[in-house]
């Protein structure tokens, strides 16, 4: 049994002060829910990282990086390295998300990069994958999808894509509150799986974890939460309030699954 996982993508919003507070209300609101029932997860921008760590101690909430660079150190003006999220006291970071594929000109190689190098440091990466509205329009989901996940585990081991977390993100989703249906989510989880299969073998498949994410709420995560390749959730603008994350993690964890 895979057990469940909420991360909270917090975007560019919030300054260390304000992700402290943030980050108070929902180690309050969920109570003892992480580590365990769930693993849950926040991810701030760098400059509120330290902040929230701060926030985070004696809690077992988990903090995240919205990236990382391949590099651990050198010439990479505006990267930081997976060795300096570790020193700052991340456990994950966010890996390929549509936002740095689309305005940012993230390719699937460097996602790939960056996919090793966490793994290397020690930080579980939740690579993101997942289709554009016009892809999916065009019928091409399953071929995007199967193109982004083959390149971002190329030349991992069995042993590393066990540590993976991957979350399904379609583009059009995102922020929309249009989310994909129950049926469209499973499709391509599953299709993940099979995937992931194919790179590691059906043992290491198996144990990874896979988000939906796209127009998360708590009305609508017990859906995903139900689906028998879905084990958790990346959650963008419902993650930006203690309430609304919160009741997230809490329905989350309690989803029949
Ligand atoms: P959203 O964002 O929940 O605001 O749709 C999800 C994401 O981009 O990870």
């Amino acid at each position: 049994m895979r057990r469940p996982i909420i991360a909270g993508n917090w975007k560019m919003s919030k300054t260390g002060p304000e992700g402290a507070a943030l980050a108070v209300g929902v180690a309050k609101a969920i109570g003892d829910i992480a580590g365990r029932r769930a693993d849950v997860v926040l991810c701030p921008p760098f400059t509120a990282l330290q902040a929230v760590a701060g926030a985070l101690a004696g809690s077992a909430v988990k903090l995240g990086a919205q990236n990382v660079h391949w590099e651990k150190e050198g010439p990479y003006t505006g990267e930081v390295s997976p060795a300096m999220l570790r020193a700052i006291g991340c456990a994950y970071a966010i890996v390929g998300h549509s936002e740095r594929r689309q305005y940012f000109g993230e390719t699937d190689e460097g996602v790939n990069k960056r996919t090793r190098a966490a793994v290397g440091f020690g930080l579980t990466p939740i690579v993101c994958v997942g289709e554009r509205l016009e892809e999916r329009k065009a019928g091409r989901t399953g071929e995007v999808v199967t193109r982004q996940v083959r390149a971002a585990l190329a030349g991992l081991t069995p042993e590393e894509v066990r540590q993976l977390v991957m979350a399904y993100e379609p583009v059009w989703a995102i922020g929309t509150g249009v989310a994909a249906t129950a049926g469209d989510a499973q499709e391509v989880a599953g299709l993940i799986r099979k995937l992931l299969a194919e790179t590691a073998g059906g043992d290491a498949a198996a144990q990874v974890r896979i988000q939906y994410g796209g127009s998360v709420k708590p009305e609508n995560i017990a859906d995903f939460m139900a689906l028998p390749d879905v084990d958790g959730a990346l959650v963008g603008g419902a993650s930006l309030k203690a309430d609304s994350f919160a009741a997230i993690v809490t329905a989350g964890a309690a989803a029949e699954r």
